[in-house]
């Protein structure tokens, strides 16, 4: 059931059960982080193998040092600057917090997620929520509680209905090597973001192998039938026969049918392009095609998360 009703959601998650969260990234499956029951569940409704880590969401600095052993100064300078926002940490964990949920690192991923309804949420229960998001494990990222619903909505009791996400895009994720700050997710707190406060960081996002992120698998948030990357007009003639469907960056294409194509910010506009790029991803799955052509968006803020789930959604294909 899809509902605005914080009480109810936090009776459901008191006993256990899950539930579906807004956050201003994209929608989240969020269950007790303490509760090894409830978060064995979270793998199993997601499909999720278990050497893949959840994130535990909480309120406030205060409450990530009951989690953490080891707050350095630059994660709590980051910290400062980025929560209640799209920036996950990786941070030495205190015992308390379940093997399951780290799949065995010592490093837990913490975030603050900046949505009004969920951090109502989680100020009023006495426990962190784990929270992948609320997909089938390789699927598209839901960015609506009817993305939720359509595919987790009959495993869950509740979907607390936040409308759309803001951002779109998932969080940022940083660990620290020899205490360089390292991304190992991009996402919606852009690098530039990061570099003005702590200066120069490592990226280190593209293995499919990475130890610290066994998440980033490069086949990801992939709708199911092939997404190709390349120069859209040199592909719709290569695709001619085919029936298409387009994702560009601002163009529309009159030499294809205008409704199986959308230009992510017709403005140019990266925040815009990155809250609309999942459900438009969604969308052009649901149509009844054969093949989404798509192209990359500038290298830069943004782009650069966006860029990066295109190429995994691409990936998928190729290794059919
Ligand atoms: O924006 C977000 O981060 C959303 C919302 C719901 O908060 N959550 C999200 O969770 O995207 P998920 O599970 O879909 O992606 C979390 C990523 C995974 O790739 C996982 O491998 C990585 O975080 N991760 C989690 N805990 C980790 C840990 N202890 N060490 C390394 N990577 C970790
Ligand atoms: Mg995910």
């Amino acid at each position: 059931m899809i509902g605005k009703d914080l009480q109810k959601a936090a009776k459901y998650l008191e006993e256990g059960e899950l539930v579906g969260i807004p956050t201003e990234t994209v929608y989240g499956l969020a269950g007790n982080a303490l509760d090894e029951r409830a978060v064995s569940q979270i793998f199993k409704v997601k499909n999720r193998p278990t050497f893949d880590p959840l994130i535990v969401h909480t309120d406030s600095i205060e409450k990530v040092q009951a989690f953490v052993s080891e707050f350095s100064p630059t994660a709590l300078l980051l910290s400062r600057h980025f929560w209640a926002g799209a920036m996950t940490l990786l941070l030495p964990k205190k015992p308390i917090v379940p093997d399951l949920v780290t799949s065995g690192s010592p490093l837990v991923a913490i975030r603050i997620p900046n949505h009004p309804l969920t951090l109502a949420l989680l100020r009023s229960l006495p426990f962190p929520l784990a929270a992948p998001s609320a997909n089938p494990f390789g699927y598209i990222s839901p960015t609506t509680a009817q993305h939720v619903a359509a595919q987790l909505g009959d495993k869950i009791p509740y979907i607390l209905d936040g409308g759309a996400c803001d951002l779109g895009l998932e969080s940022t994720i940083i660990g620290f090597e020899n205490n360089v700050p390292t991304i190992y997710r991009k996402g919606g707190l852009s690098v530039e973001a990061i570099e003005q406060v702590v200066g120069k960081v490592q990226v280190k996002t593209f293995s499919t192998s990475n130890p610290q992120a066994p998440g980033m698998l490069k086949s990801h948030y992939a709708p199911r039938i092939p997404l190709i990357i390349g120069n859209i007009e040199e592909l719709i003639s290569q695709f001619a026969d085919r029936n298409i469907g387009i994702l560009s960056f601002r163009k529309h294409f009159p030499q294809v049918n205008e409704k199986h194509q959308i230009a992510l910010s017709a403005a140019g506009d990266l925040a815009e392009a990155a809250k609309h790029l999942f459900a438009a991803m969604r969308h052009l799955d649901g149509l009844d095609l054969e093949v989404i052509l798509a192209e990359l968006l500038p290298e830069q803020d943004l782009g650069r998360a966006i860029n990066d789930r295109l190429r995994r959604a691409a990936a998928i294909n190729k290794d059919e």
